[in-house]
């Protein structure tokens, strides 16, 4: 029947630790307090360290308990605890050294001053535990929570991949990251306004101060979404009009999380989310297009020389070593001309040779380039037979073949490349092929296949 009273107690200790704090500080002071000859403060500092020492025995216990019933775990709550203990013999242990002393030496106040350190370190790490460590600081202007070394980590929202976002947990892996990066600042365990804790699935059922504020399968009846949709100069819209608002993907999507029966574990596929409202969360691999290199950019010397050559070159941004180069404007390029390319090979990351009289016999001079990732062939006269030698180009993702003679074997003999990433056929003997073939698989994409001839009768295509 008394079963509460252990809990109840434990309550108690947030309270019950002022008492030895005060009567300790007390204590200590008094040791350093001037002593006159006649009138010892000796009596008073004895008994501040045994009241002192009892009062920080039963804060003990009541913290004891508190950790027994409160569910903090060992590892949060063990030097706090052991602070504790320490106290209250320190406090019995200065009880017992003054009894004994006539005056108040040097050695005492050392002791003294050794009760008031553990002191402070017991009660700074019993605040944390109570108002979480980032009490005081969580307070300080930003400016000077990072000039105080503090991380402040934003929320992040929901995170999906392109690959698994059907089968993530609709409110775990995205209602709630939508109200913590909206809603937590103000609805959280420590600061609930409206008595409304939205850090949890259960504090949100709880509802706040004017109730529940979700009605499965209801939206507009459900105050978490309602309220949301308010007129900003409503004095009930949230979050307040000052504050970040939330996406219109974001609210649609608490909207459909509600309509959907607001469920703990529903994935978003079984909860009929199409693609376009997820489409903001989705992680997109930001892998470059272009090789990271270490080349220092080129001088404008070293590129009004290519310019001079007849080459059209520019940089393929703004600070990379890696150049763009294309024979637009010099058709009459071949073979013998490469050697002019000869003091920036390491720097050509794409390389348009349209339209130039360039033969296969590059192609094996092409495929040293160590930082070749764009390649255009379109409307030479390669016949495709030394394609295999392009395809060792580790950095190698576009190759355009348009109107050449390269067929689909040639193609094929593209797939031994592991970076290759997309083919361009048009107008080709290959596209023809590709056009007829059934079944066929190739490790890049190629465009130009889709393309197909109407079939007449008479056809007969002769290149
Ligand atoms: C800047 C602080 C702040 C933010 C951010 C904020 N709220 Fe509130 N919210 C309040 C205050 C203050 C109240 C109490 C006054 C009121 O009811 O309007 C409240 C009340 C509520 C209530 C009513 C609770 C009740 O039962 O009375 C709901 C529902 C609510 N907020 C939802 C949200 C949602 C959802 C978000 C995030 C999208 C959010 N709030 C963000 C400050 C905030």
């Amino acid at each position: 029947m008394l079963e509460f009273l252990g809990p109840l107690v434990g309550r108690m200790h947030p309270i019950l630790v002022h008492l030895p704090i005060g009567i300790l500080i007390f204590g200590i002071i008094l040791c350093f307090f001037p002593q006159r000859e006649k009138i010892t403060l000796l009596p008073a500092i004895r008994l501040a360290f045994l009241l002192g020492g009892i009062a920080a025995l039963c804060a003990g216990i009541s913290g004891f308990l508190q950790y027994q019933f409160e569910g903090f775990s060992w590892e949060d709550v063990q030097i706090h605890l052991f602070g504790g203990v320490l106290t209250a013999l320190g406090s019995f242990g200065l009880f017992f050294h003054f009894r004994k002393a006539e005056t108040i030496q040097l050695k005492s106040k050392v002791l003294a001053s050794g009760l008031g350190l553990i002191l402070t370190v017991t009660g700074h790490l019993g605040g944390s535990l109570t108002h979480g460590a980032s009490y005081f600081t969580e307070v300080l202007p930003p400016e000077l929570q990072s000039f105080l070394g503090i991380e402040i980590q934003p929320e992040k929202g929901p995170q999906l991949t392109e690959e698994t976002w059907e089968e993530a947990v609709l409110y775990s892996e995205v209602i709630q990251p939508i109200l913590n990066q909206n809603c937590k600042s103000c609805h959280n365990p420590r600061n609930r306004k409206g008595e409304l804790d939205l850090t949890t699935l259960k504090g949100l059922i709880s509802g706040g101060e004017d109730g529940i504020i979700l009605t499965a399968g209801d939206a507009q009846h459900s105050e978490l979404f309602a309220r949301l949709i308010l007129p900003k100069d409503d004095e009930k819209h949230m979050p307040p009009s000052e504050k970040r608002q939330p996406s219109k993907e974001e609210i649609a999507l608490i909207e459909t999380w509600i309509k959907a029966g607001g469920k703990a574990d529903q994935t978003l596929a079984e909860a009929g989310i199409s693609r376009k409202f997820i489409e903001p969360f989705i992680q997109k691999n930001e892998v470059p297009f272009y090789p990271i290199s270490q080349i220092p950019a080129i001088s404008a010397d070293s590129l009004a020389q290519l310019k001079d050559h007849g080459f059209f070159a520019e940089l393929i941004e703004s600070g990379s070593g890696l150049l763009k180069v294309t024979c637009t404007n010099y058709p009459g390029f071949k073979d013998s001309d490469w050697e002019k390319l000869a003091p920036v090979k390491n720097r050509i990351a794409y390389l348009d040779l349209s339209g130039t009289r360039v033969s296969d016999a590059l192609l094996e001079e092409i495929s040293q380039l160590p930082n070749l990732t764009v390649l255009k062939l379109n409307g030479t006269t390669i016949s495709g037979n030394s394609l295999t030698q392009v395809a060792q180009v580790p950095t190698l993702k576009l190759i355009y073949l348009n109107q050449t003679a390269v067929n689909l074997s040639h193609i094929q003999s593209l797939s031994t490349s592991k970076s290759l990433e997309k083919v361009f056929t048009f107008d080709t003997p290959a596209s023809l092929e590709i056009s007829k073939s059934e079944k066929l698989s190739l490790p890049f994409l190629v465009e130009g296949a889709s393309y197909s001839l109407p079939k007449l009768p008479s056809d007969t295509i002769v290149y």
